[in-house]
């Protein structure tokens, strides 16, 4: 069923694997990884804001955590209509601020795409809950987000692939630029299985996006949106483009220093402006 039941998302699934517990209050230089240079000006000015200060393994993977609830929202809202409070899948209590705008995609159900709609979908909550098991108490809350920020995205399935394909690019960058800063091995190779998988879900959306003639502009100037002569988001030496957290705020927050387009009321924890 395209748009089953949440309770068959695969999470009772014996290959499911548990989430690692993160070591408490570890802390260490965000200097590791020479993608400090890789900037320019603008962003080098933000970065430093940023990395003024060293970040704990689970401060790192709550950052992650705030973008993983934008795209479990997201895909939520446009296959059911819903969130993830109306789910079930975490409780008023467990938010900070409530999940507006979008709205399910007509007709979404008929169209070719539905399988890899309701595959993201569960992906994204997956991700919610396993990221959530493994910081436990240290997770942050859903903090408000406005799945209406960009003003696209649920008219069509068409428009439902522009936003798609942008989110996931993001997220992948993000992960890219937050895993140098990873202390524990275990939970770097956690954090690399996920971004293994939204580069999954970046391949199937830009392929549908060529296919579609569906045009997914570029998000800033690291985006390389996907074309049929430049279907990856790659750099010349085919690599996936990190973005620092600095880099991925502007984007989220559509420009805002620390609040604004999907999260009008910032981000939870302690990653949260530029
Ligand atoms: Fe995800
Ligand atoms: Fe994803």
């Amino acid at each position: 069923m395209f748009f089953g039941d949440i309770n068959e998302a695969g999470r009772s699934d014996p290959h499911c694997r548990e989430p690692p517990r993160l070591p408490q209050g570890r802390r260490h230089s965000r200097d590791r990884s020479g993608w400090r240079s890789q900037i320019g000006s603008k962003l080098a000015f933000n970065q430093q804001k940023v990395q003024a200060a060293s970040y704990s393994d689970p401060e790192i993977l709550n950052f992650a955590l705030n973008l993983e609830y934008l795209e479990a929202e997201f895909y939520a809202m446009a296959t059911w209509g819903t969130t993830l409070v109306g789910l079930g899948v975490i409780d008023e209590s467990e938010t900070t601020g409530p999940t507006t705008g979008g709205n399910m995609v007509k007709d979404f159900g008929a169209s070719p795409l539905a399988f890899l709609a309701t595959g993201l979908r569960d992906d994204e909550i997956d991700h919610v809950i396993y990221l959530r098991s493994a910081l436990g108490s240290d997770a942050v809350k859903k903090p408000a987000i406005d799945l209406g920020a960009l003003g696209y995205g649920y008219s069509s399935v068409d428009s439902w692939l522009k936003l798609a394909r942008q989110f996931e690019d993001v997220g992948i960058s993000a992960y890219l630029g937050a895993a140098p800063l990873i202390s524990s091995s275990t939970y770097l190779a956690a954090a690399a299985a996920i971004l293994a998988t939204e580069a999954q879900h970046s391949g199937s959306l830009r392929a549908a996006c060529i296919q579609n003639s569906v045009t997914s502009p570029a998000v800033d100037s690291k985006d390389v949106p996907p074309t049929s002569s430049k279907p990856f988001d790659v750099d010349k030496n085919g690599l996936s483009i990190p973005r620092t957290p600095a880099e991925v705020l502007n984007i989220v927050y559509a420009g805002g220093q620390s609040s604004g387009g999907f999260y009008p009321a910032g981000m939870n924890g302690s990653i949260t402006a530029q």
